[in-house]
């Protein structure tokens, strides 16, 4: 009986004994880095991590907020992630079964992507990639996207993934910020049983646009639906005859570990995406380190899950870089979790014998509407820890989780982190943490975490208490900045507490009187949508770009399964005046996304007459969202005209 309480918040579950036992994690790790915390992040560095120069400097914070780690080290990513695998002997070793959609299956070995990433590095290389050059890669969920990233990291050319449900325009926009100079993608994927093109997405992005010539030189195309495709001679190139050609074997460049390993974009509070910049030997570090220790990973008997996507971050630091450092066996799987069943995810636990399972609690509470039944007939005993990362957990999705997937027996830890922290900052160990649900707990060992008030006073330990969540000391896999914009990267997460000289991470968050953190949502105009961070900005920017629309607010309201919903309210151009709301509803919703990404196409859309303003002509999106909660409107006393809720309210009452 593990259980010390009725309601799910307030139950606490130790960890298991025979976990706790064999666990690579012990309470010794919090003591060594409370000790000194640079010589802790030191040894897991050398650890870690095969370096070609052993680094002697750890932090150098003398150019605040940007940070160097291990400076004088030098290394390769790619090298470290498989050349020294298959070199001890581990060549053998799966790296991933892969799943595809319509039940195709590919082992890939350590040796059989050690011969794939020499080839891509070259036929890259031949194609005029050079040390530095940045690459986007626009690929769906299938083995060739990992040996890209790897192959690029060899080089030395930064990758920048770009989620392959985004659209053309917003390729274009990634590529051309980050001015890369070739694409890897595909002719497309399968998504819910169709095989969905993407190589028109990507000529489209790189069509001259307003006589601005795209910067991308040359494309490779992996072959995986078999679809007719469009071909720019010249520019096209298909991947498998290119690495065909390529010579079978590639010196990896040993980089400086401050050198960029990838740029990833993220939504912030303005309509532009930020290109989150990683560098090489401090997020590799950070990477190896949280995978192992949080998963309490064992490469030579765990079967490792992570259902995230290659274009989001958890893809990056969870599914190549962590687990391929440690040498770890993945299951990587192309599809949706109901595709052709809803049970397609728990047929997998069980073919594979999955032992870590790494999801979001969106994904969580979908499995919870579909029903227990579609999870008893399979026998997912394998299951040692269950992760939860991208939004707050609550306590119910939790308690669900560990006790129909972890078969009341498995540990669930809630990580917290960001695009910009590289890897988990806040999690419990499994091995050694007492868990409660819906919190993410303690800093991991070497991460200095606080709650701070409006003035960035700490709250007071032993009490319960809300404010912001900071870091107060640098980390290894931080970013090292926004690309091309040094300005932006100061503003957005340095000058909230200048003074301190904290990291403000957008969040707010509560503690405990056990001093455990509770994070409780963005404070800032970015909503959390199924765990992707979408900012009201770049929607509002999106629906104004269509000829019926004058003017537009978008919210964040909070949604059972998708942790938040967007809902927007439009006004309409005089042209469209008239026009039936449910059609344009529909339209717009439709226009969003195709100018972003279906993940951003609004649940409702309001037709209003008038937004509410301040007298200063801000938009008060908290009155918004209280309309969208359904909730009485707060206090409108500093709206320039408080009779527009009343309207808001009651032209919505009329439309339903
Ligand atoms: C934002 C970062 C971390 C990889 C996936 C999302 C929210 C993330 C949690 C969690 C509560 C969480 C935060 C954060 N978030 N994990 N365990 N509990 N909130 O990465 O797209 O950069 O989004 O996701 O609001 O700031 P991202």
């Amino acid at each position: 009986m593990t259980q010390t309480a009725t309601e799910p918040q307030h139950q606490t579950f130790p960890p298991p004994a025979d976990l706790a036992a064999g666990a690579v994690a012990t309470a010794d790790l919090y003591e060594e880095a409370a000790t000194d915390r640079l010589a802790f992040w030191g040894r897991q560095a050398n650890e870690l991590l095969t370096w070609d120069t052993a680094p002697t400097q750890v932090l150098d914070w003398s150019d605040a907020p940007f940070a160097k780690w291990f400076a004088d080290g030098k290394l390769n990513a790619a090298a470290n992630c498989v050349d020294r695998h298959v070199a001890a002997g581990n060549g053998n070793r799966v790296a991933f079964h892969w799943v595809g959609e319509p039940g195709d299956t590919v082992t890939v070995t350590y040796a059989d992507l050690h011969a794939q990433v020499q080839r891509a590095a070259n036929a890259l290389s031949d194609l005029g990639v050079r040390t530095g050059d940045r690459v986007a890669i626009y690929l769906p969920m299938i083995p060739e996207a990992v040996v890209a990233m790897l192959a690029c990291a060899r080089l030395g050319a930064p990758h920048s993934v770009v989620f392959s449900g985004f659209s053309a325009q917003a390729l274009r926009d990634r590529v051309d910020d980050a001015q890369a100079v070739a694409v890897i993608t595909a002719d497309g994927g399968y998504r819910r049983g169709e095989p969905a093109p993407l190589k028109p997405a990507v000529d489209a992005a790189l069509e001259t646009k307003d006589g601005v010539e795209s910067t991308v030189k040359a494309v490779l195309v992996v072959q995986r639906t078999k679809g007719e495709v469009a071909w720019t001679q010249g520019r096209d190139h298909w991947w498998h005859e290119a690495l065909a050609a390529a010579a079978p074997t590639h010196e990896p460049v040993s980089v400086e570990a401050e050198h960029p390993l990838f740029v990833l974009y993220t939504s912030g509070s303005t309509g532009k995406p930020k290109g989150i910049l990683h560098t090489t030997g401090g997020y590799l570090t950070q990477a190896a380190y949280t995978h192992r220790n949080v998963f309490d990973l064992h490469p030579e008997t765990d079967v490792y899950w992570c259902g995230a996507d290659i274009g989001w971050v958890t893809g990056h630091t969870y599914i190549v870089y962590g687990p391929l450092l440690n040498g770890a066996t993945s299951v990587m799987y192309e599809g949706t979790p109901n595709t052709p069943t809803q049970d397609r995810w728990w047929q997998i636990v069980e073919t594979y014998g999955v032992t870590k399972l790494y999801t979001a609690p969106t994904t969580i509470r979908t499995f919870m509407k579909w029903g227990e039944e579609l999870v008893s007939g399979h026998d997912l005993s394998s299951l040692k820890v269950l992760g939860s990362v991208g939004e707050p957990i609550n306590p119910e999705a939790w308690t669900w989780y560990r006790r129909v997937i972890g078969g009341d027996r498995t540990p669930v830890v809630d990580t917290w982190w960001q695009t910009e922290t590289g890897g988990i900052m806040i999690s419990a160990l499994p091995g050694v943490t007492t868990l409660k649900p819906g919190s993410a707990q303690v800093p991991l060992p070497g991460i200095s975490v606080e709650v701070v008030d409006d003035e960035g006073r700490v709250l007071p330990a032993g009490h319960e208490g809300a404010g912001y969540l900071v870091l107060t000391e640098p980390w290894p896999g931080m970013l090292r900045g926004i690309w091309g914009d040094d300005e932006r990267y100061r503003d957005t997460y340095w000058s909230r507490f200048r003074d301190q000289g904290w990291y403000f991470a957008g969040d707010g968050a509560r503690r405990d009187a056990d001093g455990d953190v509770w994070l409780l949502g963005r404070v800032d105009d970015v909503m959390n949508v199924s765990g992707h961070r979408i900012s009201t900005t770049e929607v509002e920017s999106a629906l104004v770009s269509h000829s019926s629309v004058a003017e537009a607010a978008v919210v964040g309201a909070s949604d059972p399964t998708t942790g938040q919903g967007i809902v927007a309210f439009v006004i309409l151009r005089e042209s469209a005046h008239g026009a039936d709301p449910a059609s344009i509803g529909q339209e717009l919703r439709n226009h969003v996304a195709r100018e972003i990404s279906p993940i951003a196409k609004p649940r409702q859309v309001f037709v209003v007459s008038e937004l509410p303003k301040t007298r200063s002509g801000k938009i008060m999106r908290r009155l918004l969202r209280d309309v969208a909660e359904d909730r009485q409107v707060g206090d409108v006393t500093t709206l320039a005209d408080s009779s527009v809720m009343a309207s808001i309210q009651a032209g919505m009452s009329a439309g339903k």
